[in-house]
């Protein structure tokens, strides 16, 4: 890569590092004055093989910050209540500490449900409307593991979100919407865009900062990106390939994510952190 270009990439990894560092000195605290290991509960439903190799590899970061993984597989065929129930049993459980329901979730499984189903305490990637409500207002809670790791990002890159126009595109309950509401709270300027949106490249060469998150492989163009923009490609599609056509992206950006390594393992590391927090304020330990 041409090294004008290099210095544009806004690195995940470096700081995923660095966040589960802090993590792990956290769990030290944590056995030192509870006894007691940060345990994150998985629930996965199916046989989806991406979600198989995400769940895989949450599975070694938490192993490699001493926290205690357990995955409870479901059958593809499971009911809406089955899936409940479970959840149910590990909110109940004192020693799991967060839970997550791995997304997607088969169909015709009511996944709202499920997701309504995990206490706020627990909820460490922020799927509740409880979780989500409390990002909306600014108020403490455990976030969407994906956008509070670009925010954390766009803040290791010095990035100014006060006054300027993001433009994030996709308005999922676990990206989406709590990516808008924390660039929100972080006074940004915001216009929200999903599939109905209309004159969608007029509206994305506005932006100052650009968050990509639709699912759909290359789907930004180079002709979108204004000169200047910082994009975060929030996206991952088959064969390593974000929502970016990154080769035609790179040229306009002032800084821009790559795929992967860019915002993949500051989801991961976020979602470390949170289990470590979780953990802390129901053992009452301060760490
Ligand atoms: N890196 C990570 O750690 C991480 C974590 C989670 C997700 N992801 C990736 O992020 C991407 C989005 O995930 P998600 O769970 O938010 O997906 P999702 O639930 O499928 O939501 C996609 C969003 O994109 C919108 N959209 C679809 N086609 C569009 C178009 N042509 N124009 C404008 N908007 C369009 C949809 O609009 P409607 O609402 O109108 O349908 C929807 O709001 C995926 O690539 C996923 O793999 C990455």
């Amino acid at each position: 890569m041409d090294p004008a270009n290099k210095a544009k990439l806004m690195d995940g990894q470096p700081l995923a590092r660095r966040v589960l560092a802090g993590a792990i000195a956290k769990v030290e605290r944590l056995r030192a004055g509870s006894g007691a290991v940060p345990t994150l509960a998985t629930v996965l439903v199916g046989d989806d093989p991406a979600s198989a190799m995400y769940v895989r590899m949450k599975r070694k970061r938490c192993e490699e910050a001493g926290i205690k993984s357990l995955v409870l597989e479901l059958p593809r065929d499971s009911t809406t209540e089955q899936l409940v129930g479970e959840v149910r049993k590990l909110a109940a459980d004192p020693s799991v500490h967060g839970i997550i329901v791995q997304h997607p979730i088969p169909t015709p499984i009511d996944k709202r449900a499920a997701f309504e189903t995990i206490p706020l305490s627990k909820d460490v990637d922020g799927v509740s409307s409880a979780a989500l409500g409390r990002i909306i207002l600014g108020m403490p809670a455990f976030g969407a593991c994906t956008p509070v790791g670009i925010m954390r990002l766009l803040r290791e890159y010095h990035v100014e979100l006060d006054g300027v126009h993001a433009v994030v595109l996709g308005r999922s309950p676990i990206l989406g919407r709590p990516m808008a509401s924390l660039l929100i709270n972080a006074h940004a300027t915001v216009t929200l865009c999903h599939s109905r949106s209309r004159a969608l490249p007029s509206i994305v060469r506005g932006a100052d900062v650009l968050i990509a998150a639709v699912g759909k492989a290359r789907f930004v163009q180079g002709g979108w990106v204004k000169v200047g923009a910082v994009v975060v490609d929030a996206g991952y599609n088959e064969g390593n390939v974000g929502d970016v056509d990154f080769d035609a992206v790179i040229e306009p950006a002032s800084l821009i994510t790559p795929v992967p390594g860019g915002v993949g393992p500051m989801t991961i590391a976020t979602l470390i952190e949170h289990t470590v927090g979780a953990a802390a304020l129901q053992l009452g330990v301060e760490v």
